[in-house]
């Protein structure tokens, strides 16, 4: 039923005359203040204790025809509480607490307009959302959101331009007062007391994606813009129909580094699981025909080198199944890789049979994972995406890696920016067809993740990241080595992420001056410090089998966790992870250094003390470099227990990885 809110401007003002609301976290440490000005402008700010976290910073939206920054009184507002635990389908963790207060405070707007702002305050940070009820008029338009952040002092902030194409960039670190571009989110500030921040957005579903700039001494939010027919930024950024609740707005404030990357905060601030059965939803390694066309050593359309041919895939189908890899990716198995101009996702080339290699995955025990690149025209996939699905769910196929190349998508409202309101629904729309159908998504230049994965599971994991695939054609020379000890404290705080680690040969021949800024520990170790529940090992068979004793750690190392942990790390300098597999007693620990040499310390404090556990250690040798030694390594193997604390060197580039299994 739909409900004409009016209130007489009398009662207005005397609602507006009350307190200010003031909302503290579970553990009474962490404290949210909001307040309307006398204009009636609301705002809010973060404590911790009595310090000032951020300062009184602006709400409210600007829309064609209102001002929704200012001209509020206050109805009233209502608290509630939430503590409870849930169980993640897959993750980082099998278990996650969602403990927090709530207030929401329920305002009008001079206009006749409701809208209520729920803010959240857990123990590890602050959040927030606009809630718009139903009411007249039944649709708005935002021009602008003038949520800000006016944080206390000019702390140091890590983050990426926001037109960087598919948020394939190098995370760069300036005080926030240097910032001259507008960045994307989200940004992680190292603050000037020592302690942390993240600013990021959760559950962005039928609303642009936000950015942000420095304005006035605040990081001010910039929403995507839509794009008229000319390819030009239009002032509109959402059109809303009402009801409509905003993704929620939050910042994780933590002491320390462990605790930072521990922070579900934007998991719960997500729906819970949609799906009534998640039971073909299974985290897998992957190996995949890929590799070798980033080294051009195979090309994705036909001719002499083809690389998804029947005969290609059957060996790597093998190849997997012999190695304890749960699925092959293929690229390049389909028509239209000749001029990109239109891909057929139900058509595969002649030389792709397609119903033999599903039965021998069958067969093997292995799954083959799809791939379905758009060149970036949504509009046509979402003509294709039922029948796309059917066809890969009639051949066994469980899981679909997704792609946009195109720094702007063509969707059914034409070209518009992939993180617009456009583009998110149109990511939206993918996945919850895909879950339909069964199927799990891998998607690559997509819009940056916000925790939509505890609402559909399916959607596993994304790309938006500088990834491997730059070592083998930047005309940089590659990801210096620095960028994987930056990404799980940024790009990784938002999701997973489709990096594809464990390459083990680190030049391309037909790019001389590019390479692998890395050692082969330092590859080993990515695949426990970059979390992803869908695991691509990137590197071909061949290379893999010129170190199998390296190679077996990633046979061993699963994908799925029953807890993880930050033993130690310095944002761009090192970062240790220590991850225990999900429903067995094992611990893997990776770790990644960038250019410094250095001793890594590892307590082992995190097992059980009345056991004993095997280690297999595999560290870089005493020559090992990531410019001249990147092949040298050792793999030790030590009786060790809780109580031990180990030393590891760690090369330039260099980095390590432990398998650690209780002797019975
Ligand atoms: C870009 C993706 O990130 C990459 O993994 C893929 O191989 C190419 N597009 C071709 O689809
Ligand atoms: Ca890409």
């Amino acid at each position: 039923m739909k409900k004409l809110l009016f209130l007489s401007p009398l009662l207005c003002i005397f609602l507006s005359c009350a307190r200010e609301p003031r909302l503290t976290s579970p553990d009474g440490h962490l404290s949210v203040l909001f307040r309307l000005a006398d204009d009636g402008a609301p705002s809010y700010a973060v404590l911790r204790d009595a310090d000032t976290l951020i300062n009184w910073s602006p709400m409210g939206f600007l829309t064609d025809s209102l001002d929704l920054s200012r001209g509020f009184c206050l109805l009233g507002t209502s608290a509630s509480s939430v503590s409870e635990e849930w169980e993640t389908v897959w993750g980082e963790e099998r278990i996650i607490r969602d403990n927090h207060n709530q207030l929401q405070v329920r305002l009008c707007h001079e206009s006749g307009l409701h809208m209520d702002i729920l803010f959240r305050a857990f123990d590890d940070g602050v959040a927030f959302c606009y809630d718009f009820p139903e009411q007249e008029p039944s649709k708005i338009t935002i021009t602008d959101e003038c949520t800000a952040y006016r944080f206390m002092a000019d702390h140091a902030a890590w983050s990426i331009p926001w037109r960087t194409e598919y948020y394939e960039g190098i995370w760069t670190r300036f005080p926030l007062s240097q910032k001259a571009d507008t960045m994307c989110s989200p940004i992680t500030l190292e603050m000037t007391d020592g302690s942390y921040a993240f600013v990021h957005e959760a559950a962005l579903t039928d609303y642009p994606a936000q950015n942000f700039y420095m304005s006035d001494g605040m990081l001010c939010t910039y929403l995507t813009p839509w794009m008229d027919t000319a390819v030009h930024i239009l002032p509109d950024k959402a059109y809303l129909p009402l009801p409509f609740r905003s993704p929620w707005r939050f910042v994780i404030l933590t002491r320390d580094l462990p605790s930072l990357t521990a922070s579900r905060i934007m998991l719960n601030l997500n729906e819970p699981c949609r799906l009534e059965d998640t039971s073909w939803i299974r985290p897998m390694k992957f190996i995949g025909i890929w590799w070798g066309m980033h080294m051009k050593s195979m090309t994705w359309e036909q001719g002499p080198i083809h690389g998804a041919t029947t005969a290609n895939m059957s060996r790597y189908l093998q190849f997997a199944h012999d190695h304890n890899i749960q699925a092959v990716l293929a690229e390049g198995w389909n028509l239209g890789w000749e001029d990109w101009k239109h891909f057929s996702f139900t058509e595969p080339y002649p030389d792709w049979d397609m119903d033999r290699l599903a039965h021998l995955a069958d067969s093997l025990g292995v799954q083959i994972v799809g791939h379905n690149e758009t060149g970036g025209n949504a509009a046509d996939y979402e003509d294709q995406l039922t029948d796309a699905y059917a066809y890969h769910q009639a051949h066994g196929i469980h899981a679909i890696k997704t792609g946009y190349v195109s720094p702007i998508i063509r969707t059914r409202d034409g070209l518009q920016l992939n993180k617009s309101q456009s583009g998110v629904r149109h990511y939206r729309h993918v996945i919850e067809t895909a879950a339909h159908y069964q199927i799990m998504i891998d998607n690559h230049e997509p819009v940056m993740p916000t925790g939509l994965q505890r609402t559909f599971p399916n959607l596993m994991t994304q790309e938006g990241v500088r990834g491997q695939e730059w070592n083998a054609w930047s005309q940089d020379g590659g990801n210096p080595a620095s960028h994987v000890t930056v990404l799980p404290f940024t790009r990784i705080m938002a999701g997973p992420v489709d990096f594809t680690p464990g390459v083990f040969s680190f030049e391309n021949p037909a790019m001389p001056g590019t390479r692998v800024h890395s050692t082969l520990m330092n590859q080993l170790g990515l695949m426990v410090c970059l979390y992803s529940p869908l695991q691509m090992a990137c590197d071909l068979p061949e290379n893999y089998m010129k170190h199998p004793d390296a190679f077996r750690f990633i046979e061993q190392v699963p994908c799925d966790w029953e807890q993880s942990r930050l033993v130690d790390g310095r944002i761009g300098e090192f970062c240790i992870f220590a991850r225990q597999e999900r429903g067995a007693d094992d611990w893997f620990v990776g770790a990644v250094n960038a250019d410094e040499p250095r001793e890594a310390v590892v307590p082992l404090g995190m097992l059980p003390v009345d056991c004993t556990y095997t280690a297999t250690i595999y560290r870089d040798g005493p020559e090992a470099d990531w410019q001249t030694a990147p092949y040298d390594y050792l793999i030790e193997t030590r009786t060790l227990r809780s109580s031990d604390t180990l030393r590891i060197p760690m090369a330039s580039g260099g980095g390590f990885a432990i398998r650690l299994t209780p002797d019975k």
